[in-house]
């Protein structure tokens, strides 16, 4: 045998044996659940995937997300349930045509015991058949679809985050008390957009409200909302209420201020509108702003004090939601883990079950019924403090 088919069959077996390896969990004896069945302390690592944008008009909350979770990572040398992760990352892209494809090859072929992340509620709607027929635990930490935890909730899918209708129909009954003429209603033209309307407007109109004007703009590809912004001045509307996330937030809420309509027209949100780098770009374009959201930096608790300070001497720049629900989705992952009686789908949902309360730095919250997250609304309204603007926690929201 030649020296060239040596190294060729030595590279054989030892791509066998890591095949081996890998399917036997590493080395540890495996019962029906892909586990090693004792519960107790186990040492070796465990591989998660996680699927954040890191690119499109999503990536700038995907690079926030993974900040969140390593954060969380760092802070716990590295480990998660008391084993050391093995965090393989992929990129969502801007929606399911990139984002299914890359989450099925997170589990068919990187073998992981979960899958975190998802930021677009597109992405998310596309996966849940997967996960639930796989049956591997998806932690969505971010993705608000409202039947992911509604009509289609599956006992594999579990999210960090919020839904939806959620945290826009807490904002409804304010703005029906502050505003007394129409309102109008805009948002990106996809799934969360339509879901952010509706969620509100069902809150605002049972309070009173009136709607004056509906418009969806097309995701990820309107950088001019000039037409639109002439629509809602021509309307009329005393108001407005808008759903723009990443990119076309900075956009929306900057040419709103060019257009002539900030502090005429006073412009409310879900607070994605106003959240992180996009605020930051945005800057004085934003004062004034009134939103709804789960979070804020400027939430006075020791928990998210402490937060805020680690995370800014990490990345180097304040936090935001979505690093907060990264770094909140590795804290459960890490109950769970250690709770659970192996790394089987059904060990891992069950123990995801008994994870109980968790306390936050947006403040404590727990799963529901449907894997939903139960947590506390806050109006922010954006304010300058020191040169910079913030979210300023005006109160809470029903
Ligand atoms: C979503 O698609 O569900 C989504 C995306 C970005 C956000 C909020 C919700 O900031």
């Amino acid at each position: 045998m030649g020296a060239v088919s040596l190294v060729s069959l030595t590279r054989t077996l030892a791509g066998l044996a890591l095949g081996a390896l890998a399917l036997s969990g590493c080395g540890s004896s495996l019962d029906e659940s892909g586990g090693s069945g004792s519960g107790g302390a186990r040492s070796e690592k465990v591989r998660i995937g996680l699927l954040v944008p890191l690119s499109g008009v999503y990536a700038p909350i995907g690079e926030d997300m993974k900040a969140g979770f390593e954060l969380y990572l760092d802070q716990h040398d590295g480990k998660l349930g008391g084993r050391e992760v093995d965090l393989v990352t992929a990129d969502e892209g801007e929606g399911p045509q990139t984002g299914v494809p890359a989450a099925q090859k997170l589990v068919d072929q990187n073998q992981v015991t979960a899958v975190a992340g998802v930021v677009n509620s597109a992405t998310a709607l596309g996966l849940r058949d997967f996960f639930h027929e796989s049956k591997k635990p998806l932690l969505i930490a971010n993705a608000g679809a409202d039947d992911i935890t509604g009509a289609r909730k599956s006992a594999y899918v579990w999210r960090t985050s919020f839904s939806n209708g959620d945290v826009s129909a807490a904002l409804g009954p304010a703005v029906a008390k502050e505003v007394k003429g129409g309102v109008y209603l805009v948002a990106a033209d996809y799934a969360a957009g339509k879901e952010m309307v509706a969620g509100f407007r069902k809150t605002f109109e049972a309070a009173g409200g009136k709607v004056a004007g509906e418009k969806y703009t097309p995701f990820g590809k309107t950088q001019d909302f000039q037409p639109y912004l002439s629509a809602i001045r021509e309307s009329g509307a005393d108001a407005v209420f808008a759903f723009y996330a990443g990119a076309e937030a900075v956009n929306f809420v900057k040419q709103y201020k060019q257009f002539g309509l900030a502090g005429k027209t006073p412009l409310y949100g879900t607070g994605f509108l106003t959240e992180g780098g996009a605020l930051a770009a945005q800057g004085a374009a934003a004062v004034g702003v009134k939103t709804s959201l789960h979070y804020s930096t400027e939430l006075d608790t020791p928990v998210n004090k402490e937060f805020v300070a680690a995370y800014e001497k990490a990345a180097k720049k304040p936090p935001t939601v979505y690093a907060v629900q990264g770094y909140d989705t590795a804290a459960v992952l890490d109950k769970a883990l250690a709770g659970a009686g192996g790394d089987g789908g059904d060990a891992l949902v069950e123990a995801l079950g008994k994870v109980g309360s968790v306390d936050s730095p947006r403040g404590p919250w727990k799963f529901d019924a449907d894997h939903n997250a139960e947590q506390t609304y806050y109006l922010r309204e954006v304010e300058t403090s020191g040169g910079t603007a913030v979210n300023a926690v005006v109160g809470e929201l029903e």
